[in-house]
């Protein structure tokens, strides 16, 4: 545990980044909003909240949606994610913490093994008394992944080809 005080400029502007992007959750039935932020290793920040549907499956965490805008901007290079989650509509609500959910261990799992390092999660209560750093490796131990496949090495030659591809057909628009 660690207190505000404590974190660095970068860390202090990625867990902000989170809550405030908690304001934004979907939450009508859990009542519970989660905001997220995903630091890049050029320094950007992707922030995020979840997104709840009727049909309860559905619901998107914020750390998905965090990770996904990263990945959209081609910027999918992750260094570090701070998630702040409360139950907003308790009075002590901001007091509770949070902490990745099971699938999103996996996702960010994903983006370690991608990116070849270990990355730092920040796990905080809404009001940002209790900020909790670990890494992915010890929230998942032991993760399978594209490692596992064979695929994280791969993954950079078959990005290039998919870029290149996507090239010729958007240089060939309205040519066929
Ligand atoms: N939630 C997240 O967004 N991230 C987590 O790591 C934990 C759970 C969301 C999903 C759902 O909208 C609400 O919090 C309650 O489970």
């Amino acid at each position: 545990m660690v207190y505000w005080s404590e974190l660095d400029n970068s860390d202090r502007e990625l867990v902000a980044t989170a809550q405030e992007a908690s304001s934004r959750a979907y939450a009508p039935y859990s009542h519970f909003a989660v905001g997220a932020a995903v630091r890049s290793r050029a320094g950007k920040i992707y922030a995020a909240a979840n997104l709840e549907n009727a049909s309860s499956g559905l619901s998107i965490c914020a750390e998905a949606s965090a990770l996904t805008l990263a990945n959209a901007a081609g910027d999918f290079d992750v260094e570090a994610i701070a998630v702040v989650g409360l139950a907003f509509n308790d009075p002590l609500g901001a007091r509770q913490g949070v902490t990745p959910c099971g699938s999103c261990r996996q996702l960010i799992a994903e983006a370690a093994q991608l990116a070849n390092r270990d990355i730092r999660v920040l796990c905080c209560n809404g009001e940002l008394s209790s900020i909790a750093i670990s890494t992915i490796s010890e929230l998942l131990p032991e993760a399978f992944g594209p490692h596992n496949l064979g695929v994280a090495q791969q993954w950079p030659r078959l990005r290039d080809e998919l870029q290149a591809r996507v090239k010729q057909l958007i240089e060939g628009r309205g040519k066929r």
